[in-house]
């Protein structure tokens, strides 16, 4: 398995490129399922995630051609064109849907175009017990029948689904998703209430409205989806990570650096910027790079609360508690999204960290430095927090079990180290 060796202390400078939001290329790629023309999309980031959701679709008959450079270790890479014509079959099986919960994406289209899906229940990171409550109860409200059996999800509409009125009782990214891709193609109207406005499902939306679906409120928690009778092709370009841009502006800020970020736009940051600005971050730039740098000698501590976007988002949670154990001051961090999601507190705290859980909350006591340590990696981004830890941290740090971080970084240490950074991947064979 391989392992991940950082000698911190160097501070980041450079220039890095920022890839597709894997986050937004998933959903894209099941939305291929709704249409038997052909749907290109680039900017995809080289990860193994959409290396999975490859295999899952392939499995499900789509034709999928790429262009682009594939020599990282096999990952499907840059631009795919996904045509999928008659389904070979409508199962999505267990072993592929454990390694990736993205995977429950392609039910919402299934049911919509063939009117019946089978697709296991989901693994994925385990920062929870992620249920796909939500999901289900609105595929039942737009006509389906679901069974639960043996791990799978059975779900059927033999008279195709039809629109109704969905109220989410939690804001729900992947429902979001899910139930908008279904609807595109139902009878009638649809709208969803207490919809997720991430950025990604705006993409998605954009890119399903360019196949010739009709949403309105893109953007907002109130979704209109119109069905119409079939969807076309399109081309679509992914929107930027606003996670990896994130996750590098907290490492040049850890490390008291100078980053400028290729290819991201700073108005996909919003609640992140406000935070490190707080803790004496400057963090500037267009809608085409970001630059990152550290005004004062010291990082000042602040508070924080993960939220639905525009809120702070959960998936920047570990990385600004890394920056926080070495800030100045206390610091309250409460996790909101996920009930597990400080399974990096324990790895931090070996490093020298002083940090507290209390149910949903971490209070971070700033400390002067942290000291390399052997550490595990647990889940994505929990990984990636560990390897900022240790870019900042003195002395050597060993980064076990990162194949978390191949899920979600695309050429991590290729990245950091064109920035100045002394950081290795060690292959165990
Ligand atoms: C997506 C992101 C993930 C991010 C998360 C929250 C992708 C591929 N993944 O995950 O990186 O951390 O949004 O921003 O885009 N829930 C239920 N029932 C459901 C669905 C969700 O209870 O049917 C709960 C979850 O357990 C969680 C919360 O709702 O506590 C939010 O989950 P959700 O927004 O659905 O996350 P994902 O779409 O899985």
């Amino acid at each position: 398995m391989d392992r991940i060796r950082i000698r911190g202390g160097n501070p980041l400078l450079g220039t890095i490129s920022i890839g597709g939001a894997k986050n937004a290329a998933l959903p894209l790629m099941a939305a291929s399922l709704l249409t038997s023309q052909k749907l290109t999309l680039s900017n995809l980031p080289h990860l193994v995630d959409i290396t999975t959701m490859v295999h899952l679709l392939a499995e499900l008959g789509v034709a999928i051609s790429m262009d682009g450079n594939v020599s990282n270790g096999g990952n499907f890479g840059r631009a795919l064109t996904l045509v999928a014509s008659e389904p070979v079959q409508k199962i999505a099986p267990y072993d592929l849907v454990r390694r990736m919960r993205a995977s429950v994406l392609v039910l919402g289209p299934l049911l919509a175009r063939w009117g019946q899906a089978t697709v296991s229940l989901p693994g994925g990171c385990a920062i929870g017990t992620r249920p796909v409550d939500i999901h289900l109860g609105a595929f039942k409200a737009l006509g389906a029948e679901i069974e639960l059996k043996e791990g799978y999800i059975k779900a059927h509409a033999k008279k195709g689904l039809k629109g109704a009125n969905i109220l989410f009782p939690s804001v729900s990214v992947g429902a979001t998703e899910n139930v908008m891709m279904a609807a595109t193609l139902a009878e009638g109207e649809t709208q969803i209430s207490n919809a997720a406005r991430e950025p990604e499902v705006g993409d998605l939306a954009n890119c399903l409205v360019a196949m010739g679906a009709n949403i309105e409120g893109i953007g907002t928690d109130t979704l209109k989806v119109t069905g119409v009778s079939e969807l076309k092709g399109a081309n679509h370009e992914v929107i930027p990570d606003r996670i990896e841009t994130g996750t590098y502006a907290v490492a040049a800020a850890m490390t008291g650096g100078d980053i400028i970020m290729k290819g991201t736009r700073l108005e996909l940051l919003n609640a992140l910027a406000d935070v490190l600005a707080k803790a004496g971050v400057e963090i500037a730039g267009d809608g085409t790079t970001v630059r990152v740098r550290r005004v004062n000698s010291s990082l000042k501590g602040t508070d924080l609360m993960t939220e639905p976007y525009p809120g702070f988002p959960t998936d920047m949670q570990a990385q600004v508690m890394a920056l926080l154990a070495v800030a100045d001051g206390v610091s309250m961090i409460t996790e909101t999204i996920f009930e597990n999601r400080f399974m990096h507190v324990p790895e931090l705290c070996r490093m020298g960290a002083d940090i507290n859980v209390h149910g949903s909350s971490a209070i971070v006591r700033g400390v002067p430095t942290l000291s390399g340590a052997q550490l595990m990696a647990t889940d994505l981004r929990a990984s990636v927090s560990l390897v900022l830890a240790g870019l900042a941290a003195n002395g050597e740090t060993f980064v076990n079990r990162v194949y978390h971080l191949d899920r979600g970084y695309e050429r991590v240490e290729e990245k950091l180290s064109a920035c100045g950074a002394e950081i290795e991947r060690i292959s165990d064979g």
